[in-house]
């Protein structure tokens, strides 16, 4: 764990506009500047940095947040990995924190394994280049099958000897750790002598998102006639299968670019469409995809496209646990390569366009698909046929999040037509297998947005009304927020901030939004332990829900806007003090629409109750809620006459 500290340093040094610079050319335009978003493909630039708020959103994708998640969302990184790039950027030296015994053997145990791996990576690829044998037996075999040297090169592929002990003696002479050269897989223990694992093999390095090497598969030359044609490197601290997809590292950015995923089942597949200019391709080795394995190519895209050779054992294995994919709203399309060939034979024999038209032309919807397959393995079965429409219809069920819900009205039209049954039962159908799971599942608390924010143009809007990003019950919520963050270290009288007042005032209340309730108490918290709470220091822990929060809270499209800026310069707007009137009447119409809240609610107990004392209590309670209304519309009164 990095230290505190550390993260203290390294936030305080973080220039936004020097960082985000880096990827992305920057214009200054008013307090702010401007530039063409690198997330999504755009002429005019839409993409703005806030140097003031440390912030950046880009009012064409709607992606915004702080510099440690744009190096999170672009490069990848993890919060960590991003702490740990800004530290290398500005020379600040890392302190660790304590970490649990475990954690530290774990932690030094991957390090080594890490290291072992890189130098053989490089005594390998010093193998296929610079000796005889590499070149008479590997570079010769690569050749033939068409992979070009700085391609491999860039893969690092490389060769291991024949020789029984050529890899194990030369990490011998470099001191590593015999048990740990075991775990890495690349050395084998055969009654007490040590021997290279991968002999006589092509070597490809799997490398994982920062680019560091965690294990190899490892290719036999030619036929695969007595041994297995590939040796995987066994699971350790580092290698973990079910969350690998080889080519990850390679392809992050073009998938991003091409806002596409394609996936194949090998290795060579991967090297091959590189090389023919196709980089958004990673690999899963043949099994089926695990969640983690989802969530990867989610981090990049929504778009996965597989592509397997037609008669591939691997098809079903791919689509078996797919229905997941339906949940985290990725698109999943089929590919099937025809005429015993795979990605890479089939892309060295048409070459990249005809292979780029091909998979555009022969796309298919995986959940169509699998229907079609089912169907034709059950004939007539009539029972099989009903089993079918039931499996079909609870797969569709998992289509749940309500942007999908034309997606899902689609997939019930097509499918109901290839069942040839009646549309509405259908829909009925999949309405069941909601419900069940519905009632099976804690509902969970929605989130206040979703993960797709509005779309706005760059023209600065017609009023001062913002998008409204919240339903209309969250948005006195929201404006509560908004005016703790902006005002609340300021002065409320000589003894107190608006803070302390705002908190005060709110002890009786609490936020329907669990987000939005977070959020406060994560305030209070900081507050309350002496620290001045900003959004710019809020930014700065490890929760994305928050980050979003904070972010939405405090950007609005008009007051990035350039041409709004100058606007408002222009007016002297700005100059106005009116932190008061807004802490006011924030309060105020948060607290009316409490008590609007608990009017329902007393109206609904006052239908329900059975005894006439409880309708006298109820009776009372809406008296006394009255008062309080008009208590609150007389000061509301006030605050708007002012
Ligand atoms: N695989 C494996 N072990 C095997 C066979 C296959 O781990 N014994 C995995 C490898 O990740 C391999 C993928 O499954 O890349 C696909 O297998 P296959 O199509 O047989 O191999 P290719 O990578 O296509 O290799 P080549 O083109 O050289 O035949
Ligand atoms: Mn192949």
């Amino acid at each position: 764990m990095i230290s505190p500290q550390t993260i203290q340093q390294i936030t305080n040094r973080i220039d936004i506009i020097d960082v985000v610079g880096e990827f992305v050319k920057l214009k200054k335009r008013g307090a702010n500047y401007l530039g063409l978003c690198p997330f999504h493909g755009e002429k005019t630039p839409s993409f703005t940095v806030s140097p003031g708020k440390e912030i950046f959103k880009c009012f064409g994708c709607g992606k915004s947040g702080n510099t440690i998640t744009f190096l999170m969302e672009l490069e990848k990184y993890s919060y960590v990995e991003a702490l740990r790039w800004l530290a290398g950027r500005y020379n600040i030296e890392i302190e660790e924190t304590e970490v649990s015994a475990e954690a530290k053997l774990h932690q030094q145990a991957a390090e080594s394994l890490h290291i072992i791996n890189g130098f053989a990576q490089s005594f390998f690829s010093q193998q296929l280049w610079q000796t005889e044998e590499g070149e008479n037996i590997a570079q010769s075999y690569l050749e033939e099958r068409g992979f070009r040297k700085d391609i491999l090169e860039k893969f690092q592929v490389g060769y291991n000897p024949q020789s029984r002990t050529a890899f194990t003696q030369a990490a011998l002479a470099k001191q590593y750790n015999p048990e740990l050269l075991v775990k890495t897989g690349l050395v084998v223990n055969r009654n007490e002598e040590l021997m290279d694992n991968y002999r006589g093999r092509i070597i490809f390095p799997i490398h994982n998102n920062t680019g560091k090497i965690i294990g190899f598969g490892a290719r036999v030359i030619g036929k695969a006639d007595r041994a297995p044609k590939y040796i995987n490197t066994p699971e350790n601290e580092i290698y973990v299968k079910s969350r690998i997809l080889y080519g990850s590292y390679f392809a992050r950015q073009a998938i991003d670019k091409n806002d596409e995923c394609l996936l194949v089942e090998g290795y060579t597949d991967v090297v091959s469409l590189h090389q023919a200019g196709i980089e958004n391709v990673v690999a899963s080795g043949g099994t089926s995809l695990t969640t983690d394995q989802l969530r990867l190519i989610k981090k990049y895209t929504n778009n996965l496209t597989i592509i397997y050779d037609g008669d591939s054992a691997g098809i079903k294995a791919a689509l078996r646990g797919l229905d997941m994919a339906l949940e985290e709203s990725l698109n999943v399309r089929l590919v099937l390569i025809p005429d015993n060939e795979d990605p890479d034979s089939y892309v060295n024999k048409v070459g990249t366009t005809a292979f780029r038209e091909f998979v555009a032309e022969n796309k298919k919807d995986f959940i169509l698909f699998q229907l079609e397959i089912m169907l034709k393995e059950a004939g007539n079965d009539l029972n099989r046929k009903n089993e079918i429409v039931n499996q079909i219809a609870e797969t569709l069920s998992k289509i749940s999040k309500a942007e999908d819900f034309t997606k899902q009205q689609e997939y019930i039209r097509q499918c109901s037509g290839i069942l040839r049954i009646d549309e509405a039962g259908l829909t009925t159908l999949v309405n069941k297998y909601k419900r069940d799971r519905l009632s099976k599942e804690e509902k969970k608390a929605p989130l206040p947005f979703d993960d797709a924010p509005p779309q706005y143009d760059n023209a600065p809007p017609d009023s001062f009304v913002e998008p409204d990003l919240f339903s209309h019950d969250e948005a006195n919520e929201k404006k509560i927020l908004q005016v703790l963050l902006e005002y609340g270290l300021r002065e409320w009288d000589e003894q107190h901030t608006m803070a302390d007042y705002m908190f005060e005032e709110l002890e009786q209340f609490h936020f329907d939004n669990q987000l939005m309730e977070r959020l406060f108490e994560e305030y209070k918290k900081a507050y309350l332990q002496g620290l001045e709470p900003t959004a710019k220091t809020l930014l700065y822990n490890d929760d994305k829900e928050l980050h979003n929060l904070i972010i939405n809270i405090t950007i609005s499209p008009y007051e990035l806007s350039q041409r709004w800026d100058d606007v408002m310069e222009n007016m002297h707007i700005l100059d106005r003090d009116v932190s008061r009137e807004e802490v006011t009447s924030s309060l105020l119409y948060f607290k009316m629409k409490k008590i609007k809240k608990m009017f329902d609610q007393n109206q609904q107990d006052m239908e329900n109750a059975k005894t006439f004392e409880e309708q006298l209590r109820l009776i009372e309670i809406h008296k006394d809620l009255k008062k309080i209304e008009m208590d609150l519309i007389k000061k509301i009164g006030t605050v708007i006459m002012k």
